[in-house]
This record gives C-alpha cells, structure tokens and sequence, in this order.
C-alpha cells in the first residue's frame, strides 16, 4: 500500500473563559510544555510531516510549537469546521488528516497511529474517535445505521439540538477524526451554520461525506483519559495528575526509583539516568538533566539544571548551572545560574554559589556565599566566607588558586586574587591580592581592656 502522508490539525481557536485567567487556555503549563504542544508533539512522534495548529487572531501560540509546525488564524470563532476550513490551504488532496484538540492533551501517538490505521483500514473517507460515556451530557452523540457507519453526530448543548432518543446515545464524539483530505475541504465548503448555536459544526461536513458516496465510520478509543478536555483550572489539576504518572512511569521503565511518586514532580523535557533515586519533595523542571547513581532529594529543585553521574542533592535549589561527577550538594544549598561545580567537589550546608566556577574536589562546606567567583581544585573554603563581588555598581570576580586554605569568616573584596597553596586568617577583609605560598591576615589585632566589668559596675 502506497504510503498516505500525515497531517494534523489541532484546533486551539477557542476562548477558554472557563479557566479565568490572563493566559489563553492553550497556553497553560502541563507539566513542562503548554497544552498546545501536547497534541502537536504527539501527532510529530505518529509521524505527521505537517502540523498546523489553528489559532485565534491574537496570535498566542506563536513561538508555543516546534519549529516548522504552521500556524493557521482563524479570525472569528465561528465552530470547529470553520476552524478546520481556516486551514485548508496546508491540507492536500491525498493527505491523511487528523484533526485533534489544543486543550485534549493526553492523547498519543499510538492512539493516533491506531485511528489513521483503522481509517485506513476502512477506506473511509472520515474515520471519528469516539467513546462510550455514562454522563455524556454536553458532548455530540453519534447515530449509526444498520451496518455500524456513522450517519451524522448530533450535538447536545443547546435545547432543540436533539431528539429524546437522541439524547439517550451514550456513544459520543471525542472531537477526534481522521479525514480524506480532498472530500473533507470538499464537504467542509458546504456545512452551513443553521443550527442551535450559529457555528459551522465540524461533524457536518459527516453527512455530506456519505452523501456524496463515501464511507464514514467510527473508532472505539477505551481509555478516557486519551481523549479528555480542559475546560477549567480543576480539569487541569486532573490531568497534570495523569500526565505526571505517565513522565513518571517511563522514568522508573527506564531505571529510575521514585520513592515517592505522589509527592514528585518531573517535567516533560527531564532526562534522568539509570539506578538514580529521586527522594520526596523533588521538582525537577525544565530542561533538567540527572546523569546514572544520582541521589536527588528529599526536597530538592532542580530548574534547567544539568548534573552528571554519582552527584547527591539534598534540600538543594539549583537552577541553570552544571554540576559534575561525584558533587555533594546539601543540605541546604543554592546554586545560581552560571555556576560549575567540577568533580568531586562538595557544596555543603547554607552555601550559597552564583556565577562561579568551584574546582575539583574542592570543598565549600558551610555558611558561604561566592558570587563570580573562580576556585582552583583541591581548595578549602573555611566557614562564613563571603565574596564582596558587587561594589553598588558593577560585579568584579574573585579567583582563589588551588589548594588553598582559607579561615572561617573570610570576606573577598573583589576584584582580588587569593594564589596556589595560599591560607587566610579568620576574620580577615581580604582587599589586596594574596600570593602563592603566603598567608593572608587582614584584621585588627585584639586588645583586652582589663577590669571592665568590674568598673563599669
Ligand atoms: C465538540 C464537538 C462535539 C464533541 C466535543 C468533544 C462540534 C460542533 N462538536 O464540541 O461533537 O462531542 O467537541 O469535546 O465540533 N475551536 C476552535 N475554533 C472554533 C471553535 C472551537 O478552534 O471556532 C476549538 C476549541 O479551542 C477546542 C475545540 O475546537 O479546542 C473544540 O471546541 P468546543 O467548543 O469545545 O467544542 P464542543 O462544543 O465541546
Ligand atoms: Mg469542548
């Protein structure tokens, strides 16, 4: 059989005023991507070679999609088989169309391989996924003939639009379909949109398919959550739910232990390693990567963050920063953008570290902020040292040698250089470069004022 071409069109024109919010509906955040771009990357892995996403005149999903998905404007939301019609000029004569939703994340691409193959299958000119529902209030009710062909979809919302028996249909219309694309923009230019609501319905374009001698049949999809919509911020909370067990089961297939799958959150974009344990209270978002025998957590946040293998993160909040083989970050730390920490390194108990490059094996174990920042391999951070890196005006870096000592409470006024081997004494306000070999004392020296207590009696 000769090979149809793929295309998809998702629909993501409508309104959304049931999510009461600033952000289109599409442009909410399901665990990592816009809703948008669910149903866009689903129909990519089935093997679409053209998505079109059709959007409303505001422009919002521009720059939400994968490059080289085409946007479509339709105007005015004026139903969903104007909305289709508005993309018309990307759907070709001999294109196998599927037309999905921009607020029905969850479905597939094995749910859209299975319907293009079924139509297929059928040598149907329009093939319509649908499900059997107990409460099916609200959805199109599909009316079948003698053999099983769909003859039409009636909609329910509005009163007139149905007959009782009608009404009584359980078997409704996901809103989901796989079309011929020459007969369906053929049927399309003829629906009309006299009916309850004014709008151009999609699934009229249904019975004009037959009349004109085609074939149009249905396709039984048995898991609801493929084909659930989003209509308002608790039907969000439902299926991020849904889609976080998914991102959370492909990990642990793949090797990883969740400890606590319930109290963690990993987005869509994460890639973790294999025999890496994620502890409770992890959020892990972004472009986040975890490399092999890494130990995540309890309650750590990694934002855009990249960590290779054997690293331990505990109550840690890193974003945007690469951290190396073998690190120990924790408990209790804050890496900011810009920040490396090399191999075998240790980030220890309130440390704070931005835009800075921490050498390897060195240890900053406590109480420490280095900010710009560069410190050679196999150094010790005393205590409470703090980097003085911004004057009220500009940031100057601070670079420490290797194997360097230095005491507790030590600040570095920026810019300095601390050289190799150096030490610092504690409580010094470096201000002036320290070379290589020498020790670093900046402070007053101590007096006693004998008698004191007693004289101030
Ligand atoms: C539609 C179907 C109904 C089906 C139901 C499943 C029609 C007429 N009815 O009803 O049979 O049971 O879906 O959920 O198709 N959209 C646009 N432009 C528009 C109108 C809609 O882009 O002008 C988009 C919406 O953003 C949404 C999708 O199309 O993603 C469906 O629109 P919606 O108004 O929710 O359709 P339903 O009335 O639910
Ligand atoms: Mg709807």
């Amino acid at each position: 059989m000769a090979r149809v071409p793929l295309t998809a069109v998702v629909l993501a024109a409508g309104q959304g005023t049931r999510m009461r919010s600033k952000t289109p509906k599409v442009l909410h955040d399901l665990c990592g991507w816009p809703l948008v771009r669910w149903p866009v990357e689903a129909a990519l892995a089935a093997g679409a070679e053209k998505v079109i996403v059709v959007g409303g005149p505001d422009r919002a999903v521009e720059g939400h999609v994968p490059d080289g998905v085409a946007i479509a404007v339709q105007p005015e939301a004026k139903g969903t088989g104007h909305a289709v019609r508005c993309a018309a000029e990307h759907i070709g004569a001999d294109d196998t169309v599927v037309v999905l939703y921009g607020d029905v994340p969850l479905i597939t691409a094995e749910a859209i391989a299975g319907l293009a193959r079924a139509h297929a299958d059928a040598g149907a000119a329009a093939t319509m996924a649908t499900t059997v529902l107990d409460d099916p209030a609200g959805y199109g009710r599909v009316v079948r003939d003698a053999q099983g062909d769909v003859v039409k979809v009636v909609e329910t919302k509005n009163p007139g639009d149905a007959t009782a028996s009608e009404l009584e249909i359980r078997e409704v219309n996901t809103g989901i379909y796989a079309f011929a694309g020459g007969p369906l923009t053929g049927a399309l230019a003829s629906i009309t949109a006299d009916n309850a609501q004014g709008e151009y319905y999609l699934p009229d374009a249904l019975p004009i398919l037959r009349e004109g001698g085609h074939r149009v049949v249905a396709h039984g999809v048995a898991d609801p959550w493929l084909t659930a919509g989003i209509n308002d911020r608790a039907q969000l909370a439902q299926l991020r739910e849904v889609a976080q067990r998914r991102i959370l089961d492909e990990h642990a297939r793949a090797g990883v232990t969740f400890v606590n799958p319930a109290a963690t959150t990993v987005d869509v974009g994460v890639a973790i390693g294999a025999d890496t344990t994620v502890e409770p209270g992890c959020v892990l978002r972004g472009a986040t990567r975890v490399g092999e025998d890494c130990r995540i957590g309890p309650n750590a946040t990694l934002v855009d963050a990249r960590l290779a293998d054997g690293v331990t993160a505990l109550y840690a909040y890193a974003v945007d920063c690469d951290v190396e083989d073998g690190v120990s970050i924790g408990p209790f730390a804050y890496l900011r953008p810009g920040t490396r920490i090399r191999a075998g390194a240790k980030v220890g108990t309130y440390v704070e570290i931005k835009n800075s490059d921490i050498g390897e094996g060195t240890k900053v174990p406590h109480l420490s902020y280095l900010g710009d920042a560069d410190v050679g391999p196999q150094t010790n951070i005393g205590a409470s040292n703090v980097t003085a890196n911004y004057d009220g005006r500009t940031k100057h870096r601070t670079t420490i040698g290797a194997n360097v000592r230095t005491s507790v409470d030590t600040t570095f006024v920026a810019p300095v250089t601390i050289g190799d081997n150096a030490y610092t004494g504690a409580g010094s306000v470096i201000t002036e470069d320290v070379p290589e070999d020498a020790l670093g004392v900046a402070r007053a020296r101590q007096t006693n004022v004998e008698g004191y207590a007693r004289r101030k009696g």
